[in-house]
């Protein structure tokens, strides 16, 4: 069976890492780390038996599309290669076929940390650009998958898609999903300005070594929920997750939004009432444009306050009745 895979010059060496196409041999190596929990966590599928995972990876259709990254010999990651259609309409379809290329990886924990995802992947998109001639390379993830949307980011992938708890996790539930892409023309013109893939300004040591953070912790009945409904309202991530205490972080800066579950919780009342319970805090969020904040809060599960004192303010109440402003300066 002939595959895109044929019209590459194998193997492919990086500065530190050898390409090729995965054979049947390399089904307990790969086994190896994708049975490991940190890497089960995000991948498609999976189990605790090989025989499954065995009769999986020797089917042609996903062998054709399987590479194996080795260090030293060592087999420490794998990489998937898919050429695809692009999406046209009828009467250009023909230019459509076979233009884009949907990748994927799954890497060793055990050499985790060192760059050498990046360096494979890098070379994964460069040999789809530059060798098979694509014209678009994309990937998608969990948006909870942190290590995988941050390895695409520091390759030069734009974000161009967040779903919306639409991607269900075997544990987790369902979970928002994130889609990356990058076009040929800007992939060659950041190779041009020699520009090559570097480590993030913020990486996740740099975050842990801070010990400047501060936040802003609400209460409510349930914190994840809550957590959840300000992650989607604000494109934040959430940081950590749990049924007591869960927070979420944009990507720059020291701050933070947390939640913590408190049973006896109440409802504020706003405005404020005598004799009710008061808000002790708001949120402010700028914004640009107020109509279409405001509706997607409402969309999220926020409310439209009654009372409006400002023209270039809304006061909502998020799901549990915290008051929050969108506003435009
Ligand atoms: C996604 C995955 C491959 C990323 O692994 P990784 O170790 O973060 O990636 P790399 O090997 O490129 O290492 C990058 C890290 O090394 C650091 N680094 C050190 N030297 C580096 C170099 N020369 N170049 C780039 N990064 C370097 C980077 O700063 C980064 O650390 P940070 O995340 O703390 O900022 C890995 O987590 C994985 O296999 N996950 C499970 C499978 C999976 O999620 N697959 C995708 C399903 S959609």
């Amino acid at each position: 069976m002939t595959s895109a895979l044929d019209a590459i010059s194998w193997p492919v060496r990086t500065d530190r890492l050898l390409i090729r196409p995965a054979t049947h041999d390399d089904v307990e190596a790969t086994w190896r780390f994708r049975r490991r929990p940190v890497v089960y966590e995000w991948i498609t599928s999976g189990s605790g038996d090989f025989e499954e995972y065995a009769a999986r990876f020797h089917h042609e259709s996903r062998l054709s599309r399987t590479l194996v990254v080795e260090l030293d010999g060592l087999v420490i990651g794998d990489l998937m290669l898919s050429v695809e259609d692009a999406w046209g309409q009828a009467e250009v379809e023909d230019r459509t076929k076979n233009v884009q290329a949907e990748v994927g990886w799954a890497f060793d924990p055990s050499h985790s940390g060192r760059g050498y995802a990046t360096e494979a992947v890098d070379a994964l998109i460069g040999l789809c650009f530059e060798v098979l001639d694509l014209r678009r390379v994309h990937a998608n993830c969990f948006s909870d998958n942190v290590a995988s949307w941050r390895l695409m980011e520091r390759l030069g992938m734009r974000r161009e898609l967040h779903t919306v708890r639409d991607s269900l996790h075997r544990t987790r539930g369902w979970l928002d999903g994130y889609g990356y892409a990058v076009l040929a023309d800007e992939w060659r013109s950041r190779r041009s300005t020699g520009r090559q893939a570097t480590p993030g300004p913020a990486s996740r040591d740099d975050r842990d070594q801070r010990h400047d953070w501060w936040g802003v912790v609400l209460d409510s009945p349930d914190a994840s929920k809550l957590a959840r409904f300000y992650a989607s309202l604000l494109d934040w991530r959430i940081t950590s997750e749990g049924p007591d205490d869960s927070a979420l972080a944009p990507e720059d800066g020291v701050a933070y939004l947390a939640c913590q579950t408190s049973p006896d919780y109440v409802r504020p009342v706003w405005p404020s009432e005598p004799g009710e319970q008061q808000m002790m805090l708001h949120l402010d969020f700028e914004v640009t444009d107020l109509p279409r904040a405001v509706e997607h809060a409402v969309s999220l599960g926020a409310e439209v306050a009654a009372h409006q004192p400002q023209d270039n303010v809304r006061v909502m109440l998020d799901p549990d009745g915290h008051p929050f402003c969108l506003y435009t300066s």
